[in-house]
């Protein structure tokens, strides 16, 4: 049973991992799904695959770090659908290292996507939420922010990245108390080590380092996280999935 009909849900970072897996997922159960990254060609595909399952998308090429961005893909989305009942703060960047001589771009960038990204985005749906809780099918509305058990456990070399997910975190439980009362379930999930393109955009040494570290572990599937989120958003009404951490079974840390 599509429990999602007639709903409308944004993922931003759909063009690969996660985001791409949740949107299917979504899509699957019933919501149009937007579509937001910066990669346009990757999201078309994704869109042509959701239609030809029956499915409806829409594609919104953004970068979430630049406010103005985010807020016209979540008013084009508002424009084009009409309503906006789930929104998916995927997006994210993940630049590991020493502090010590650490490249500042790849710490701006962390800070843009994974911080303000995340902020604007939330920052614009917030209005579009709220009325979709108070009218929309399923009278509850959903926000569900990734973050990462980096949000939980700071490591060496991941300095930067734990400040963005640890803030993730206190961020969305302060929202949390400020709109549960109206119906609007904010969410956070907590992913170990997943199978996805995120490691591939450190530096070689790093990418090793990495590599390595989780050599052993059979790693999370995107669609292992998608899931998880389908099942936060597809809860009753009066079930608040409040925060969610997933790990291979194999991670210890
Ligand atoms: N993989 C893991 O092990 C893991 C573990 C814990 C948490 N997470 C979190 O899961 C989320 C998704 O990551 P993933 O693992 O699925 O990695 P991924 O495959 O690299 O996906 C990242 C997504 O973010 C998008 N993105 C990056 N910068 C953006 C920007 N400025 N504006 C709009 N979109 C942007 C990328 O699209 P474009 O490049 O096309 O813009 C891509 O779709 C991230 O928040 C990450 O921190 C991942």
């Amino acid at each position: 049973m599509p429990e999602l009909d007639g709903t409308v849900s944004l993922i931003t970072g759909a063009s690969s991992g996660i985001g791409e897996a949740t949107a299917l997922v979504l899509a699957g159960r019933g919501s149009a799904v937007v579509l937001v990254a910066r990669r346009q060609e990757r999201l078309e595909q994704l869109a042509e695959r959701i239609s030809g399952d029956g499915g409806r998308a829409l594609v919104i090429e953004a970068d979430v770090g630049s406010h103005e961005q985010a807020e016209r893909a979540v008013d084009q989305t508002v424009t084009e659908l009409g309503r906006l009942d789930t929104l998916v703060n995927n997006a994210g960047v993940m630049l590991l290292g020493p502090v010590q001589d650490a490249p500042l771009e790849e710490w701006e960038q962390m800070l843009a996507v994974n911080v303000a990204g995340l902020l604007y985005c939330a920052h614009a749906a917030l209005p579009h939420l709220l009325r979709a809780a108070e009218d929309g099918p399923r009278q509850v509305a959903d926000m569900v922010n990734i973050s990462s058990v980096a949000g939980r456990v700071a490591r060496l070399g991941s300095g930067v990245y734990n400040l963005t997910k640890h803030g993730v975190g206190a961020f969305s439980e302060s929202l949390r108390q400020e709109v549960t009362q109206r119906h609007l379930r904010v969410s956070l999930v907590e992913p170990g080590v997943v199978e996805t393109e995120l490691q591939s955009h450190n530096r070689p040494e790093i990418r090793e380092q990495i590599s390595e570290t989780f050599a052993e572990i059979e790693r999370l599937r995107a669609q292992d996280v998608a899931d998880a989120i389908a099942y936060i958003v597809t809860r009753p009404r009066h079930v608040a999935i409040n925060e969610l951490l997933i790990r291979p079974t194999e991670q210890e840390r």
